[in-house]
């Protein structure tokens, strides 16, 4: 009988759910036997569940509920879990993917078990230590055996580092995948009515990085851009639960819309209405891209430069006159579409041809082979 690999698929933070979705419908079509597990990094109905039901993603193999804590605590609890899981249903690879603390967890544990380990999105650098999730990209990336990029930055990031030509594959794009598969699903929902807005004619908004949110002095400078900019266009607020917290502290105009987290079908149809998205995320700039919609994001760094060389995003950082000014003026005059190479729905079927091509290549270099 032929051999037939397991592999286990780690989700474990909302922007992971549609990053895995593809990656685990090519390697089930293919007839792989797929563990999904979800660390429970993310748990909320809204910031999870909602996730699951919109994509048709099946339910998780194993569960291991994580929750919320300090950065050590939820790699700790995520390592110490995992390294249990693979201990009693062993797996010949592990597929990490994005740069949250369930990536870097599992990478680490996946390595040390001795599978061949797979990083979807490797590459990607903001170059800012600030930041958890470039740590977590680095060393995700260094305990990785195969380094699947979602575009030609990230390879240059890679082969500068020092890695090998054969681990790198640039695949393109899971997170587009997923967005365009549910497009037409997306636009049908009546959330822009049910928000009273209208197409073309709202800014939406989403901050929830640390350094924007838990910083007071930032987060006020930034409840002000949003705040003047609903005197002249609404403001579709989507508040993530940590900036829901620190917005208890701030007077934010009545004007603004305040929503809590939304679904993705819900969430892809306020992008793809909007007149101008202004975000911290990162996933945001590569939809946004795709979608045509101008973006602001709201940082000093990107780890995503082709959606600012290829795409509609600009790097306005955090001061609140400059944000205003270029929210107007790319409201006045979108910049023209683009659309990176490769970010063309079929990320998942490449990534199942390199990672099923890797498992039965006998003569596939190990891990410690692969050291730069
Ligand atoms: C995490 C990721 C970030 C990603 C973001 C998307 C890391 C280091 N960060 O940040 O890269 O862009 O997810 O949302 O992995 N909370 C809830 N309900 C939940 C989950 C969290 O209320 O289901 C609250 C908790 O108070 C928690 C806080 O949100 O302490 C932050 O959650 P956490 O998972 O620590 O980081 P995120 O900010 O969500």
């Amino acid at each position: 009988m032929p051999h037939s690999p397991v592999i286990s698929i780690v989700a474990g933070a909302r922007p992971n759910f549609m990053k895995v979705k593809p990656v685990l419908a090519a390697l089930e079509a293919r007839g792989t036997r797929v563990d999904l597990v979800h660390t429970g990094q993310h748990y909320d109905a809204l910031m999870s569940d909602v996730f699951f039901d919109d994509l048709g993603l099946r339910a998780p193999d194993f569960h291991l509920s994580i929750g919320s804590g300090t950065q050590a605590e939820q790699v700790a609890k995520t390592m110490l879990a995992y390294e249990g899981l693979l201990a009693s249903h062993p797996a010949e690879a592990v597929v990490v993917v994005g740069d949250v603390n369930a990536t870097l967890a599992c990478s680490i544990v996946g390595a040390k078990s001795g599978a061949t380990v797979a990083h979807v999105e490797a590459g990607l650098r903001s170059r800012d230590w600030a930041m958890p999730e470039e740590v977590n990209r680095v060393v995700a990336d260094r305990v990785s055996d195969l380094l699947l990029a979602s575009s030609p930055d990230a390879v240059t990031n890679l082969l500068a580092e020092g890695y090998r030509e054969d681990q790198i594959h640039l695949v393109g794009n899971t997170m587009i995948d997923s967005l365009l598969s549910n497009l037409d699903r997306a636009r049908d929902r009546p959330v822009l009515a049910a928000l009273g807005v209208r197409q073309g004619d709202y800014v939406l908004a989403t901050l929830h990085r640390p350094s924007n949110v838990d910083d007071p002095e930032v987060l006020r400078g930034l409840v002000h851009v949003l705040s003047e900019l609903s005197s002249t266009v609404p403001v579709v607020f989507a508040a993530h639960p940590r900036t829901s917290k620190a917005l208890e502290s701030h007077q934010l105009s009545k004007n603004v819309i305040v929503v809590g987290p939304q679904g993705y079908l819900d969430f892809i149809a306020l992008q793809a209405g909007a007149a101008a998205v202004l975000t911290d995320s990162g996933g945001i700039q590569e939809e946004t891209t795709v979608l045509g919609i101008p973006c602001l994001t709201l940082r000093t760094t990107t780890e995503r430069p082709i959606t600012v060389s290829e795409g509609t995003n600009q790097l306005v950082g955090v001061k609140p006159e400059a944000i205003l000014a270029a929210a107007l003026r790319v409201i006045d005059v979108p910049p023209a579409p683009r659309r990176p190479e490769l970010w063309d729905g079929k990320a998942g079927e490449r990534i199942a041809d390199v990672l099923l091509r890797s498992l039965t290549v006998a003569d596939w270099p190990r891990p410690t082979e692969r050291i730069p």
